[in-house]
């Protein structure tokens, strides 16, 4: 299994490109099961957990072709062979679930398997199962399978409220939505940019589709969808995570194509931890002012809050922050299993519940550290950035879920740091 070895202590100075949304094009290449004509997707990222959801759509019957290096991602599901997405697929990938609204609505039966995806608590799925319900599936668990089944005519436009925001169960319900018969009104739906996303290419697909980015978003059920060729949005969370690097190593990063409002709370905390983000043409740059970050208290929240996907990350600057700084989970139960590696690396970390306290220390020690899940593995990597001498990192097949080129990206800067296969 391969390793990464990061040399701490180098400053980072450079361009970083940002790829598409990961989690944006495993919420869109499902769309695909919802029309007969074909649907492109270009700006598609190139990491793992696509290559799994195009195996799954494929298993479906769905024909899917990546072009130009994997950038493009043309489907077309014109003769769906399936309705039945096994659990050997969907255990690799908790973003699998969102196959079931769109196959329910055009075949009118799914069956899939409960999910598994990262370590990182419960994550149920019965947000995404009532709201189906509401729409008029039958739905039954059986051996570890979802079966649903649409009435006779069709799924029905229902008035759904979730109890608490969920991006998942909000995708899943608008895609079914859009064609069920009559209006669908969601509300606390999520907000997440990856959202208003799907909605444009369900849109640009001929759904008809009000309020994507706010918390009610109402559509309007129409016959049958066409195709589309979209362009999937930049991955804030990539965006984000390497608008840390610079942070904890000094220097200034660029960042083309980056855009303030999708990563709301994020950058505001980052300001407020003594950190530069500064507008330049067609992008932002991130210079930290001072040698040492300033300690925050961060609270991760749906959209705009501060996303719980660059806690961990965060978790990593602050080890060096000056002062104490709190951290609460509010969205994940469990999300703390990066706090015991960067503890090994000399970071103080208390973790109580759901709140991790940080007593930032001058600088960090490379150790020998273990990737738990996607996000703490990157967190390690940008902690052995600036940490004191070698820092590797193992298990990081977890990484190559969500960050395609990360050792080509942060050495185009300057980062000592290279993969070591095995
Ligand atoms: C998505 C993102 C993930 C991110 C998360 C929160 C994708 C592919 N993944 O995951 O990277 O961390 O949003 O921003 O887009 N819940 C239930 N029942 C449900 C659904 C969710 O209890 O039916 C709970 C979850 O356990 C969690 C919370 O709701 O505690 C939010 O989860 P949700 O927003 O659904 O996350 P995902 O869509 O799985």
């Amino acid at each position: 299994m391969d390793r990464i070895v990061v040399t701490g202590g180098r400053e980072l100075n450079g361009t970083i490109p940002i790829a598409g949304a990961k989690n944006a094009c495993l919420a869109l290449m499902p769309a695909t099961l919802l029309t007969d004509e074909p649907l492109t997707l270009s700006n598609a990222p190139r990491l793992a957990d696509i290559d799994t959801m195009t195996l799954l759509l494929r298993a479906l019957g769905a024909e899917v072709s990546r072009l130009d290096e994997g950038r493009v991602i043309a489907m077309s599901s014109h003769a769906l062979s399936s309705h039945r997405a096994e659990y050997d697929i969907v255990r690799r990938m908790r973003a699998s679930i969102l196959v079931l609204g769109p196959l329910l609505a055009r075949e009118g039966v799914a069956e899939v398997s409960l999910p598994g995806g990262c370590a990182i608590g419960a994550r149920p799925v019965d947000l995404h199962l009532q709201a189906l319900e509401a729409m008029g599936a039958e739905i039954d668990l059986v051996e570890g399978y979802v079966h649903a089944r649409a009435p006779r005519g069709g799924l029905r436009g229902a008035r759904i409220r979730f109890p608490f925001v969920s991006v998942g169960a909000t995708e899943n319900t608008l895609m079914a939505a859009t064609l069920a018969r009559g209006t669908t009104v969601i509300e606390n739906a999520a907000r997440e940019p990856e959202i208003v996303d799907l909605a444009r290419c369900l849109t640009a697909m001929g759904a008809r589709i009000e309020g994507a980015g706010t918390d009610t978003i109402t559509v309007e059920g129409v016959d049958r969808l066409h195709g589309a060729t979209h362009s999937v949005i930049i991955d804030r969370i990539e965006l984000g995570t390497y608008m840390i690097a610079p942070a904890i190593t000094g220097g200034t990063v660029r960042f083309p194509g980056a855009r303030r409002d999708i990563l709301g709370a994020f950058i505001d905390k980052l300001e407020e931890a003594g950190v530069a983000v500064d507008d330049i043409e067609g992008g932002l740059a991130v210079t930290r002012r001072g040698d040492r970050a300033r300690a925050v208290e961060v609270v991760t929240a749906p959209y705009p809050g501060f996303p719980t996907d660059l806690q961990a990350q965060m978790m990593a600057l602050l080890a060096t922050a000056d002062g104490v700084s709190t951290l609460e989970e509010r969205i994940f139960e469990n999300r703390f299993m990066h706090a015991p590696e960067l503890m090994r690396m000399g970071a103080k970390i208390d973790v109580h519940g759901g709140t991790a306290r940080v007593t930032g220390v001058e600088r960090l020690k490379g150790a020998p550290v273990m990737a738990t899940d996607l996000r703490a593995s990157v967190s390690l990597i940008l902690a052995g950035l600036g940490a004191e001498g070698e820092t590797v990192v193992s298990r990081v097949y977890h990484l190559d879920r969500g960050y395609e080129r990360l050792e080509e990206k942060l050495g185009a800067c300057g980062a000592a740091i290279e993969r070591i296969g095995e």
